[in-house]
Formats: C-alpha cells, sequence, structure tokens
C-alpha cells in the first residue's frame, strides 16, 4: 500500500493533471472507467510469473469500444468546439480509428470522410461494413502516402464550397488525442495501486505517449512497454518523443517537461509486417480466448500480446510484479 505521504503527493498530481485535463473539451460517448481484471487461467498457462492484469478498453460501450473511442472523445470535442461540419481521417480498409471516428460523426450528426489506402472490399466486412452502416463517405487511395494529400484535397474542396472540414491526422495520435491516455493513466490509478509494467500495441504512438506523459505527472515508476504492430522502434520512439513534446504545452507545462521519460518500443513481434499474422500472434489469439474468455484483434493486440508472452516465458518480469495488459480494442478485425 501507499504510504501517506505518498498518497497525498499522488492525490495533488492527480487533481494538478485532472485540473489541467478538465479544461479540454470532451464528449463521453461512453461512460468510463472500463473494467480492471485478474488473468489468473492466462498467467497459469504462461507457467507463472508475475501477476497478470488486463484494462479492458475493448469493453468501451461505444461503437466496438478500443483505444480511438478514448482519443475521439477528445478530439471530436475540439471539432465541434471550431465550428466543424465534417470529420476527415484516413487509415487502411479495416481501420478501427477510421470507424470509431465515423461512429463519432453519426452520433453528433457530422458528415464524415474516410480516406483508406487499399481495394473497396466487395463485399464489405467488419470495419469496413460498420463505416458503410454509419454513413461515411469513402474515398479509396492505392498507397498509404497517398491518405494525407488525398484528406487534404478533400477538405480544400469542402472548405470551396462553404463547410467547415476537421481533419484528424492517422490514428488521432496528435497531443489532444494522446492527452486522452493521460486521462485513462488517471483512471487506472484511482482503480488501483500503479502496476509495475503497461504493455500494450503501439502504431502511430498517441496511446504510448499519453501513458508515458501520464505516469512522468502522477510520479508513479511505472514502465509503459508498447509492443510495435508495424513501426521499427527507433522511428517510434522518434514519433512517441514528438507527440510528447506537444502534450506538455498542452497540460500547461514547459515542452521540455517529458524529454527524461523513458520510451520503449520493442518492435521484434511485427513478424512480416502490418496486419499479418504471425505464428505467435495465432497462438495469442487462441491463448486469451480459451483462458480469459478475451478476444484479441489479429492486427495490434495479438502481436502485444504474443510480446507480453514472450517476456514472460522468458523471465523477463519478477514473479513478486504485477504487469498490466492495456486492451486497446480492435477485436472487430477478428471478422475481416
Ligand atoms: C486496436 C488498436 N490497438 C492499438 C493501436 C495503437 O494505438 P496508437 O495508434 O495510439 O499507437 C491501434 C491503432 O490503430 C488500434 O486500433
Amino acid at each position: 500500500m501507499w504510504p501517506n505521504a505518498a498518497e497525498a503527493s499522488r492525490k495533488y498530481t492527480e487533481a494538478c493533471m485532472l485540473g489541467s485535463l478538465a479544461s479540454l473539451p470532451f464528449i463521453p460517448f461512453a461512460s468510463a472507467p472500463t473494467p480492471v481484471e485478474e488473468m489468473t487461467r492466462l498467467r497459469a498457462a504462461l507457467g507463472g510469473g508475475p501477476r497478470l492484469l488486463v484494462k479492458r478498453d475493448d469493453a468501451i460501450g461505444f461503437a466496438f469500444g478500443g483505444n480511438k473511442v478514448r482519443k475521439i472523445r477528445f478530439v471530436a470535442a475540439d471539432a465541434l468546439a471550431q465550428g466543424a461540419d465534417t470529420l476527415i481521417t484516413s487509415g487502411g480498409v479495416q481501420s478501427n480509428h477510421a470507424r470509431v471516428t465515423a461512429a463519432a460523426a453519426a452520433k453528433l450528426g457530422l458528415h464524415c470522410v474516410l480516406v483508406v489506402n487499399g481495394a473497396p472490399p466487395d463485399p464489405p466486412g467488419a470495419n469496413a461494413l460498420l463505416d458503410r452502416l454509419l454513413g461515411a463517405e469513402m474515398r479509396y487511395v492505392s498507397a498509404r502516402e497517398d491518405r494525407a494529400p488525398a484528406m487534404d484535397a478533400a477538405a480544400a474542396a469542402l472548405r470551396r464550397v462553404g463547410r467547415h472540414p476537421y481533419v484528424i491526422p492517422i490514428g488521432a495520435s496528435t497531443p489532444l488525442g494522446a492527452a486522452a491516455f493521460v486521462h485513462a493513466l488517471t483512471e487506472l490509478i484511482e482503480q488501483i495501486d500503479p502496476p509495475d509494467v503497461i504493455v500494450h500495441a503501439t502504431s502511430s504512438g498517441g496511446t504510448q505517449a499519453g501513458l508515458i506523459a501520464g505516469c512522468a505527472l502522477a510520479g508513479v515508476g511505472t514502465r509503459v512497454l508498447g509492443v510495435s504492430a508495424d513501426e521499427p522502434a527507433a522511428d517510434l520512439e522518434r514519433t512517441i518523443r514528438g507527440i510528447l513534446s506537444g502534450v506538455a504545452p498542452l497540460l500547461g507545462f514547459e515542452p521540455g517537461r517529458f524529454d527524461g521519460a523513458a520510451v520503449e518500443v520493442d518492435d521484434s513481434f511485427v513478424g512480416r509486417g502490418y496486419g499479418i499474422s504471425t505464428t505467435e500472434s495465432r497462438a495469442a489469439i487462441e491463448l486469451c480466448a480459451r483462458t480469459e474468455a478475451l478476444f484479441l484483434d489479429p492486427t495490434y493486440t495479438a502481436k502485444a500480446m504474443a510480446g507480453l508472452s514472450a517476456h514472460i516465458r522468458r523471465g523477463t518480469f519478477k514473479p513478486d510484479e504485477t504487469v498490466l495488459f492495456w486492451h486497446t480494442g480492435g477485436q472487430v478485425g477478428l471478422f475481416a
């Protein structure tokens, strides 16, 4: 348990953080907090090791949930504050972020343009089906690097006819999107003592930047280990540091506030690339379903769990440590 002084300091830090976060507009698309659960059967199946917990952002009750709902609560509120009538974003054909953006737009009565790379799926399934049901206008481009120019062109065309588009960069991994995970970290430490390690899937970096900033501001020594779904570790670490330098002023701190924070990305579970399953990720999906009735997605959380399982089997974590798997959702992708 926390000694009283540390507890008081923790509460003070949280209050300050929440104070600055509270000044950011926020749309409560689904009620918080998400559950934290023990994974005793998974722990036993992995041969023991640290205490294993899971933070169930897969269970967020809006548009099939996931980490992108946390981000869109802040980002869509900013769009409304700026008078937007259209949300524009991009991703792959099966993007969770695109689905959640389309859902937010539908709920708020806004138009949504999704620029996705890949061929139009016929018939559409999983996230692509939900995008269509949500009424998003789909624009297909052939390559990832075509997405940003296509979003800018769509926004310019709308502005020319008097509309007010709001462009959300890939994954909503802006400082504002990351702030949602500072908020999420404060939610977690109101639920449980800070874990020794948080393991989660990382890709565009906003989730990890927010968790790192949250831990630094709360003064907790929790290690945040992101398991990459695609990007090389060095590139992603650079991206995360860039987001962190924007999160600091957004929350009222000097830009270098998080310069000393550790940014840990493990890119050794990507396999042959983004969205391509590995033997370990397929095994992780089955193991979590059969031990915890927990559904992982093939692109992000299965690779993160493959990483977590491998680290546990190798004995990377001490038996007296608590490791929390932050389930970032995406399970719609199981039906792609
Ligand atoms: C299910 C899921 N988990 C994790 C991530 C990675 O989050 P971030 O882009 O904030 O790094 C994503 C991003 O697309 C996702 O959809």
